[in-house]
């Protein structure tokens, strides 16, 4: 072994959070600094004998990165390391990849739908055995290893050619260089009705994905185009690229507007979906029909046991405290568990693991299952390919159908993106001091049935989460959540989630911002958002 123990240290970088470190591309570039952060990750979790699985989603200073890891991890010991090739992996498929070979954690390079590039930004995340995220014991001891460190060490070796496919050795490291798609792959035909999507497909049924030049590409043109057999070109900005071609690779209406208004038109494919920059959001449209993540979320659960993987029936449902209530209509209905959880898909973990939730969901365009600890983009749209291939309807009338069976769950959030921190903790303090206060008080003609700062106690390991986002309930069923967001990288990110449930059809076709306009002004009267902020409307609204 000849390896250098470089001096360096104590690490400047701050906690990880749930979804690892994510910092400018220039930060994580410059003299040590990612270094000292893979080394507490080594420090805290253990590297000698150890196997891991590596891989990113393909942006600027990814490749250059895993070639550093690699050498850094060959240094600290680990027996083996399993990479995709050319370093790209989806976070989904490193979550596969974890569970399928029993490693022992895995590191994924991405700043998820953040923009990359030199000027933009980069991440690097932590997941355990099970294929999930890094929990809170895990990332508060990377920390405390972060501020130990004195430096960390690296091998003298030249870090591998990650484009051949095959075994190699790196200082007396195993480097297993792999098809990045290949097995993801066959753990979704093992899932879904492959056949029935194809047949569909073969009688006309058109479909357009758009992989936002990020690292879903190689996956959708094999899944997609070459194994259902959609016509070629129907993966579009399938080829990842370092900055992502300039785009923002967040599957909402706002960033993905291309694929939004190409679908919003008459003369668009039957099916439409995007997914963001490492593979594990996802959004779901039809002819004239955008599909609400919360709305996504409550359709595939009512619905899973169409596909085969899931053809014993779903044992729960899990949704983030603010994801619509519409899961919670399904999970009544099947008889089957409902769990509210913290934002951050780390807190289904245990609930996947202990086999009380199936299917898991976020309103952040999040949806995925117990196939892996992650959520996954294209998952979801293999669902929802598979339940209208066997139900035989369109996007539109099957959601049409949904809140028929259920009632519409009009669902909208607000971003308000980039504020100074005391603008946004004014308004946060605002509610946070009238909670108690409220129960029984009418605003904007609302009454009041309940408010609180959320709580989770995980049913599993009893591990308590305060302080998870206010929310208001009102007696008629309303609701409004504010939070400020944990993985802004720029000022803060106040998140306003609004709700408003109907069981009256009449009101089925109404645009969500109209029918929630009382709950939208009940928020500004609750929280000032405008007030303290001067802002006059969101930066986002999804
Ligand atoms: C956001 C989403 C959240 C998701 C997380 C990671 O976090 O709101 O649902 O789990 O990204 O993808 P936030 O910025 O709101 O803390
Ligand atoms: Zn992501």
């Amino acid at each position: 072994m000849t390896s250098t123990f470089v001096t360096a240290g104590p690490f400047a970088g701050q906690k990880p959070g749930t979804s690892g470190l994510r910092k400018k591309t220039a930060q994580f570039r410059a003299p040590h600094y990612l270094e000292c952060f893979v080394q507490a990750i080594f420090d805290a979790v253990g590297a000698s004998g150890k196997v891991l699985v590596l891989g990113g989603d393909g942006r600027f200073f990814g490749r250059e990165a895993a070639g550093i890891i690699l050498r850094m991890a060959a240094a600290n010991g680990v027996a083996r390391v399993i990479v995709a090739q050319g370093g790209l992996l989806s976070t989904p498929a490193a979550s596969h990849l974890i569970r399928l070979n029993g490693a022992d954690g895995g590191i994924v390079l991405s700043a998820s739908h953040n923009p990359g590039g030199e000027d933009g930004d980069f991440g690097v995340k932590y997941n355990i055995s099970n294929g999930g995220p890094a929990p809170e014991s895990v990332t508060a001891a990377i920390h405390a290893a972060s501020e130990r460190l004195t430096g960390y060490r690296i091998s003298d070796q030249p870090a591998p050619d990650l484009d051949r496919i095959g075994e190699t050795d790196l200082d007396g490291m195993a480097v297993q260089i792999v098809d990045p798609v290949l097995d993801y792959a066959e753990l979704m035909e093992r899932l879904f009705d492959f056949d029935a999507i194809r047949a569909m497909i073969a009688g006309g049924f058109t479909l357009r994905f758009d992989a936002m030049c990020a690292v879903t590409g190689p996956y959708a043109v094999e899944i997609l185009e070459r194994r259902l057999g959609a016509a070629p070109g129907s993966v579009v900005n399938a080829v990842p690229l370092p900055d992502f071609g300039g785009m923002h690779p967040d599957p909402n209406p706002t960033w993905a507007s291309d694929l939004y208004e190409r679908l919003m038109s008459e003369t668009g494919p039957d099916f439409g979906a995007a997914s963001d920059g490492d593979g594990d959001r996802n959004m779901i449209l039809g002819r004239g029909a955008y599909v609400n993540p919360s709305d996504s979320l409550a359709v595939l659960a009512a619905h899973a046991h169409l596909a085969p993987g899931y053809a014993g029936g779903i044992k729960g449902i899990a949704r983030s405290m603010p994801t619509s209530t519409a899961a919670d209509r399904v999970a009544e209905a099947l008889g089957i568990e409902a769990h509210e959880t913290p934002t951050g898909w780390k807190f289904f973990g245990n609930l996947l693991d202990a086999g009380r939730a199936t299917i898991c969901g976020e309103e952040s365009f999040g949806t995925g299952s117990d196939h892996v600890r992650e959520k996954d983009g294209l998952w979801a749209v293999l669902l929802w390919l598979n339940v209208l291939a066997a139900t035989g309807q369109g996007v539109s009338d099957l959601l049409g159908a949904h809140w028929r069976r259920f009632g519409r769950t009009f669902y909208s959030r607000h971003d308000y993106e980039a504020l100074p921190v005391p603008q946004a903790e004014a308004a946060m303090s605002q509610l946070r001091g009238a909670l108690d206060t409220l129960p029984g008080k009418t605003i904007a003609g609302m009454k009041v049935a309940a408010a609180d700062d959320f709580a989770y106690v995980d049913p599993v390991d009893g591990s308590v989460s305060k302080g998870q986002g206010l929310r208001v309930i009102f007696a008629n069923g309303a609701r409004i959540v504010l939070r400020l967001s944990g993985t802004g990288t720029e000022g803060a990110t106040l998140r306003l989630y609004l709700e408003l449930h109907s069981d009256d059809p009449e009101t089925f076709g109404a645009d969500p911002q109209d029918m929630l306009a009382p709950v939208i002004a009940a928020a500004e009267e609750l929280a000032g958002i405008a007030r303290h902020t001067g802002r006059i409307a969101p930066d986002v609204i999804t």
